[in-house]
């Protein structure tokens, strides 16, 4: 049930009233403004009405009225004035105080009642549609929210598309000119320095993957700052002289920095992974300006890239038994394709000599 609140500093009034209202509501009682504000302290939350007297000792109804619309209690409970008869002035300046109704002496049950439940369901409804805007800005809000993160994301996105863009010209590029270079060399000498290059983006997924096992940020920007593998080429060669011509005059051409070389040739690592590494800054050119974007470009011999092919399926089957004896294959196979790789060089030289 909820409480009513009625203020009269005549005693008599105050039991009429409660006698009259204590089916439907909690009665609190006070006998003056102060006890009224103290009740409305204690239980603003559950009071529907406040009945006041506007003649009280100390403090006033008046008072009561001025507390009310300080603490902002006035536009949700509705105060209804006990009134004997006051001038219209007074009415006038209570209702401009923001009092919702009169409830003139002598009290009449119904009337006394219908007044009551009239202004409760009036401030009822005028609360609920206050609740119901504020719940709707509220959603408003959070939509916008929600639309602006998704402006975000798709920023992101197109970020992100526009820089593997990127990187697919700058695999364009290089590629165009090593066959460039493949070209000149058929045309010159009658032979090629490389039997064929592939080329690979790295997908979203690895390039996440990555960015988290390095522990990098997960944005464009930090991609372009900490990859250096997004965009991928092979060029796989016959022989091992061709691959350091090739990248010597790759790297030579002078848009193109090389930032780092990892000569797995000369210094194989202890598995026997063979080829030679460049990471090189290769220039793109847009619509309205010239771009410089990271390539990883791997030099091999085709007898190489076969031992890699191999060796690379190994790295998946870690947990494969005789994973220990493959590996000593491995390294055994690798041995015997250097040498054989500068055995079919040293062929091809001599075939070469007794041709001129
Ligand atoms: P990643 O983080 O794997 O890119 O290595 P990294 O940044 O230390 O560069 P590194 O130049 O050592 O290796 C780059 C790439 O070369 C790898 O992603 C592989 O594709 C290849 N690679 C390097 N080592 C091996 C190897 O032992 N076996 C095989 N099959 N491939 C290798
Ligand atoms: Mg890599």
């Amino acid at each position: 049930m909820q409480r009513i609140i009625v203020a009269d500093d005549v005693e008599l009034n105050r039991e009429i009233l409660r006698s009259m209202l204590e089916d439907d509501y909690i009665v609190e009682v006070a006998k003056d403004g102060e006890q009224a504000i103290g009740k409305l302290r204690e239980y603003y939350r559950e009071t529907a009405v406040v009945l006041l007297d506007l003649q009280m000792p100390h403090t006033d109804g008046f008072a009561v009225i001025d507390e009310m619309k300080g603490k902002g209690w006035i536009k949700k409970i509705p105060v209804l004035v006990i009134s004997g008869d006051y001038a219209v002035e007074v009415e006038n300046r209570c209702f401009e105080m923001g009092v919702a109704d009169f409830i003139h002496k002598p009290f009449e049950r119904s009337i006394v009642k219908k007044r009551i439940k009239n202004a409760v369901d009036l401030f009822n409804g005028k609360n609920q549609l206050e609740r119901k805007v504020q719940e709707q800005a509220r959603a408003l809000k959070e939509q916008n929210r929600i639309i602006q993160a998704q402006a975000e994301k798709l920023r992101e996105g197109r970020a992100f598309g526009r820089l593997m863009m990127e990187y697919r010209s700058a695999i364009m590029e290089v590629e165009t000119r090593l066959k460039v270079l493949n070209d000149e060399f058929s045309i010159e000498y009658n032979r090629n320095p490389f039997e064929s290059i592939k080329s690979r983006l790295k997908s979203p997924a690895s390039i996440y993957e990555k960015l988290e096992r390095k522990g990098f940020p997960i944005s464009v920007e930090s991609i372009k700052e900490n990859l250096n593998d997004v965009a991928g080429l092979r060029v796989i060669c016959s022989f091992p002289d061709d691959i350091y011509r090739l990248a010597e005059l790759f790297t030579r051409q002078d848009d193109i920095s090389l930032i780092r070389e990892k000569d797995y040739i000369k210094f194989p690592k202890c598995n026997g992974y063979r080829s030679l590494h460049l990471i090189l800054s290769v220039p793109i050119f847009l619509s309205d300006k010239k771009e410089h974007v990271r390539v990883e470009v791997q030099f091999r011999t085709i007898a190489m890239d076969f031992w890699a092919s191999l060796e690379h399926k190994l790295k998946y089957k870690k947990d494969l038994d005789e994973a220990d004896e493959i590996g000593l294959q491995l390294k055994l196979c690798a041995d015997s394709i250097e040498e054989l790789d500068y055995q079919m060089q040293e062929i091809r030289d001599k075939i070469d000599r007794s041709r001129s």
